[in-house]
């Protein structure tokens, strides 16, 4: 099997998208189970102007690229604009998204029936990380770590050293 409309799960690109300001051990868990049932997985980060991430493009980038060089079929890029257009542009069938809990649900649900209303041949795929990070997010690791808590075992251990040096000295 061939191409980017392949039909197994053998020949299927996923796109990961999201945020990852900075990836969390979530994210990882999310994209080693990906990995497994795609042939090729993108983790792609969306450049969203709008938002102020703590982190640039740029290190989110190349935090995403170190914690996930142990892969050979994960890569990492970026986009803008429609996930979707994106998605199929890469020649992608599959966005691969994590739920925790019920919470993550509805705003899931709704992208989902969005992307499918854009373009009905891509499919979202939902997985659950190990329940050990269900209550994980980078918003929360962020606050955390600025009002002085520990994240270890939370985040990849260069992310932590990352997210002290950003939070202590802000920029
Ligand atoms: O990590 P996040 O913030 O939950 O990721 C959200 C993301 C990047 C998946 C979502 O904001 C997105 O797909 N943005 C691209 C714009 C788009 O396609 N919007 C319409 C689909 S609802």
């Amino acid at each position: 099997m061939s191409g980017p409309m392949a039909t197994g799960a053998e020949g299927v690109t996923a796109i990961y998208p999201g945020s990852f300001d900075p990836v969390t051990n979530g994210h990882l868990d999310l994209i080693e189970r990906g990995q497994r049932i795609f042939k090729r997985v993108i983790v792609s980060v969306l450049l969203n102007q709008e938002k102020d991430p703590l982190f640039t493009i740029e290190e989110r980038i190349e935090m995403l690229r170190t914690v996930t060089a142990q892969w050979n079929n994960v890569e990492v890029d970026r986009f803008e604009g429609l996930l979707v257009n994106y998605a199929s542009a890469k020649g992608a069938v599959v966005v691969l998204r994590g739920v925790r809990a019920v919470t993550d649900f509805d705003y899931e649900f709704q992208m989902a029936l969005m992307n499918r209303h854009l373009r009905p041949e891509i499919e979202t795929v939902f997985l659950m990380p190990a329940e050990d990070y269900s209550y994980l997010s980078s918003s929360l690791v962020k606050e955390v770590v600025k009002l002085g808590g520990s994240v270890r075992g939370l985040v990849p251990p260069g992310i932590e050293r990352n997210l002290k040096r950003k939070l202590k000295s802000g920029n």
